[in-house]
C-alpha cells in the first residue's frame, strides 16, 4: 500500500477500506507514514469526513497499533475523558474521589490541543511528577493508590500519540473522527470496564455548536459500547472556562484549592460530581448516578479524596507534601498583573478559544511541535458569565513571563469578554446524558 493513494482517496472524498485504514494507523506507528502524510491525512478526514465504518476501524487499528491492557484489580477499572475545554482541571479531582468510591482508574491522559489545556501538561507542572511511567508501574500504582494520571507512555496507541501531536499544528484537530478515534483508542487500549465522556459544546470547545456535540457524543458512545466498554457521555458547556484559572500550574493551583476545600468553582464542582456519578452507575458501584454524586461528594468532603490525590502525586515522585505546601512547588510568573473592565456591566459572553490561544500565546500551550512549555503563565480569578463588574474593576489576572507578553494577553483577554448593560440567558450547564 501507499500513503499516497490513500490521502488522495480521502481528498477525492471516497471512503477508505479497513485494510488502507489499518495499514495508516500502523504506518503512524511503525513510521512508515512521514509527518507531511499525517497532516494531509487528518486534513483530508477533517474535510471529507469519514462514515461510521471507517470510525470504527480507524479508532480499533489505532487501539491495536499497540499494547491492549489487561488488569487485574478487585474493582470496576473506569475512567473519564473529555473532549478538551479551557480551565477543565476536572480529571485531577475525579481520579481521586472514583479510586475512594472502589474505582480503579488507570487515566491515560493528553497534552493540551488546540487552544485547549491538557491533563499532562498541567501535572508537568509538579516537580518530579512523572506522566511518563512504564505499564508496571502505573499498574503498582492504580493497585496500591487506586489512580494514577500519565501519559500514553510504552506501547498504548503509538498512533494516536503521533497523530494527536501532529494535528495539534497542523489545524485539524476540529474533526469529529479524528478525535473520536483518538480518544477512543487510547481508552480501548487502556482496559477499561466503564468510561464517561465530557463532550463539550460552546465557545471553548473544538465542537461550537450543540448538535455537533451530540453527533460526536453518539459517535463515541455507539464506537465504545460496540467494542465491548460501557461507555455514556454527558454534554456540558464550554461558553466559559470551568474552573476560573487556565493554565498548567494554576489549574494545578485551582484543584489543590478544590480539593483542600479552600476554593471551590461551583461548575467545576457540579462537573465533576455529575461525571462522576454517572462513571459510579456505569461500574456497579451503585444503581443510580445520583446516588454516585452523592458518593463523590462524600469523597471530597470528608477529605478522602484529597489524602488519595496527594499519595498518588507521591507515588509518581512528585513531594510527598504537595497538598499541604503545593505554593511552595508550583512555578511562579515573573509578572502577574490586572485585567481591568472597560466599563461597568455584566458578562454576556467569553470567547473561550481565544481565551485558550491567550494562554497559548503566554507560552502555556504549544504553537509548533515540540515546544517547551512555561508552566507558570496563565489566566487566573476569571470572571464567568452573568457576572458583574464597574469600569475598572478586575474581570482577569495574567501571570505572564515579561511585561510584553503581559500586554499581549491582556489585549486579547479583553477582546475575548463582552460587556452588556442586562445579563445574558444563562445556559445550562449539564446539557444532557447520552447512552
Ligand atoms: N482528546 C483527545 O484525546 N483527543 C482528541 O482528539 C481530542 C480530545
Amino acid at each position: 500500500m501507499d500513503a499516497r493513494a490513500i490521502i488522495a482517496r480521502k481528498r477525492d472524498g471516497e471512503r477508505l477500506s479497513g485494510d488502507q485504514i489499518r495499514w495508516f494507523a500502523n504506518g503512524l506507528a511503525n513510521g512508515a507514514v512521514t509527518d507531511a502524510q499525517a497532516g494531509a491525512f487528518a486534513m483530508a478526514v477533517l474535510l471529507n469526513g469519514m462514515d461510521e465504518d471507517e470510525r470504527v476501524a480507524l479508532t480499533l487499528a489505532m487501539r491495536d497499533s499497540g499494547d491492549v491492557q489487561n488488569w487485574d484489580y478487585p474493582g470496576p477499572v473506569l475512567d473519564k475523558h473529555s473532549t478538551g475545554g479551557i480551565g477543565d482541571n476536572v480529571s485531577l479531582m475525579l481520579a481521586p474521589a472514583l479510586a475512594v468510591c472502589g474505582a480503579y482508574v488507570p487515566m491515560i491522559s493528553g497534552r493540551g490541543l488546540g487552544h485547549t489545556g491538557g491533563t499532562l501538561d498541567k501535572l508537568d507542572a509538579i516537580p518530579g511528577y512523572r506522566t511518563e511511567v512504564s505499564v508496571a508501574d502505573m499498574r503498582k500504582v492504580v493497585g496500591e493508590v487506586g489512580c494514577a494520571i500519565v501519559g500514553a507512555s510504552g506501547n498504548i496507541a503509538p498512533a494516536d500519540k503521533r497523530l494527536y501531536a501532529i494535528r495539534d499544528v497542523t489545524g485539524t484537530v476540529e474533526s469529529p473522527d479524528l478525535i473520536t478515534a483518538s480518544i477512543l483508542s487510547k481508552k480501548l487500549a487502556a482496559g477499561l470496564e466503564g468510561l464517561v465522556l465530557d463532550v463539550k459544546t460552546g465557545s471553548g470547545a473544538f465542537l461550537s455548536q450543540p448538535e455537533e456535540a451530540v453527533a460526536l457524543a453518539k459517535a463515541l458512545v455507539s464506537v465504545a459500547g460496540g467494542a465491548g466498554c460501557k461507555t455514556a457521555a454527558l454534554i456540558t458547556d464550554m461558553n466559559e472556562p470551568l474552573a476560573s484559572s487556565a493554565g498548567n500550574a494554576l489549574e494545578v493551583a485551582n484543584a489543590v484549592a478544590f480539593l483542600r476545600g479552600d476554593a471551590i468553582d461551583s461548575r467545576l464542582w457540579d462537573v465533576t460530581v455529575a461525571l462522576g456519578g454517572v462513571l459510579l452507575e456505569i461500574g456497579g458501584l451503585c444503581e443510580r448516578a445520583a446516588e454516585g454524586q452523592a458518593m463523590i461528594a462524600a469523597a471530597f468532603q470528608s477529605g478522602a479524596a484529597t489524602e488519595c490525590f496527594g499519595r498518588m502525586v507521591a507515588a509518581l515522585g512528585g513531594p510527598t507534601n504537595f497538598v499541604e505546601r503545593s505554593g511552595d512547588y508550583l512555578p511562579k510568573a515573573h509578572v502577574v498583573g490586572e485585567i481591568e473592565a472597560p466599563k461597568a456591566g455584566f458578562v454576556t459572553a467569553i470567547d473561550g478559544r481565544a481565551l485558550g490561544l491567550a494562554v497559548v500565546g503566554l507560552g502555556g500551550g504549544r504553537q509548533k511541535q515540540g515546544d517547551p512549555l512555561d508552566y507558570a503563565v496563565g489566566l487566573d480569578q476569571l470572571a464567568g458569565l452573568g457576572a458583574h463588574v464597574q469600569a475598572g474593576d478586575p474581570i482577569a489576572v495574567v501571570h505572564a513571563a515579561d511585561a510584553d507578553a503581559l500586554a499581549q494577553a491582556k489585549a486579547t483577554v479583553l477582546a475575548a469578554y463582552t460587556l452588556g448593560d442586562v445579563p445574558g440567558d444563562e445556559a445550562p450547564l449539564i446539557v444532557k446524558r447520552i447512552g
